[in-house]
């Protein structure tokens, strides 16, 4: 595995790959890898020829109240990982390659898909900071297909309609959230956990099972379902952000669930903010 530092080096690593007719999968990531993105990496690996990982923490997404400066970063250590994987090209630019006029006079915004859930808490400017940044990686890697993960439901819906909104061509997978063994889902930010907020995160995947039981049950209204998935909270002293049924391609509210419906909470626990969500599928668990 080689690591890459400028958008040169890695057009002079892949040109002559695609050249040759080789396929490239490409995973986009902040690093801190866990099984959530070696699992990226794996099915990449499996699908094409050439395996690009970049790891960026990117400015252009965090607000100014989250601390950027204190995201994890381990890039030996992720360099280790990724190459178990069998990744071929680690690309790991400075915030000036990928910026170099500071912040970009140009950004890729997707509307509507962009507002909800996220979108409020967080504010739009996040996803418009990740879309901006996605496009900036698919030019530079210009891949044949990219893997998001299920977990970031919402970044992997609004991923897809700039990819067809501006006509990439590049196919996106989006892979099964992957969990610990008491279903909480991984996630960089699981490293702020200690003590009893790391047994209490399970809040979320507790507020999702009840969810699930309920509809499974044949409970058809939305403000019930919501309701049985926060009581499923409280003993872990979690409120959510926000809890919502909504429809799993447009992110609007369900009046009633007749088809499939994704559950999606967000929830501060202790010094993490973390996310987590469900389909539920019209014809059965999924
Ligand atoms: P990051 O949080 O590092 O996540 C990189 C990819 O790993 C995303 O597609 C995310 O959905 C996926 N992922 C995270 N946790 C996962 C889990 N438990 N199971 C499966 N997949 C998981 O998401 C970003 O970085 C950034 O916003 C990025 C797309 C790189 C743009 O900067």
């Amino acid at each position: 595995m080689r690591t890459l530092r400028t958008v040169a080096e890695l057009r002079e690593a892949l040109t002559p790959e695609r050249r040759a007719g080789r396929t490239i999968a490409f995973v986009p990531t902040m690093g801190a890898f866990h099984e959530g993105h070696l699992s990226l990496m794996r099915a990449a690996r499996q699908r094409a020829d050439v395996v690009v990982v970049s790891l960026f923490v990117n400015p252009a997404q965090f607000n100014p109240d989250e601390d950027l400066s204190a995201y994890p970063r381990d890039e030996e250590g992720d360099a280790r990982q990724a190459e178990a994987q069998g990744v071929d090209i680690l690309f790991a630019p400075t915030t000036s390659e990928v910026y170099p006029t500071g912040s970009p006079t140009t950004e890729v915004r997707v509307h509507g898909l962009t507002e909800p859930l996220e979108g409020v808490s967080r504010g739009p400017a996040h996803f418009h900071g990740v879309t901006t940044v996605v496009a900036k990686l698919f030019n530079m890697v210009r891949p044949d297909v990219a893997f998001f993960g299920a977990k970031d439901a919402q970044q992997a819906a609004v991923v897809r309609a700039m990819v067809r909104d501006l006509d990439f061509g590049i196919e996106i997978g989006t892979l099964p959230t992957v969990r610990e063994r008491d279903g909480l889902a991984m996630s960089s930010r699981n490293a702020y956990l200690r003590g009893a907020d790391r047994e209490n995160a399970i809040a979320l995947r507790k507020a999702l099972d009840a969810a699930e039981a309920a509809v499974r049950d044949g409970e058809r209204d939305p403000a019930t379902v919501a309701r049985s998935a926060r009581d499923a909270m409280r003993p872990y002293s979690v409120e959510p952000e926000y809890l919502a049924l909504v429809e799993p391609t447009t992110f609007a509210p369900l009046a009633a669930i007749d088809g499939d419906v994704l559950v999606a909470v967000a929830a501060r626990v202790g010094p993490a903010r973390l996310i987590d969500n469900t389909l539920i599928r019209k014809n059965g668990r999924h």
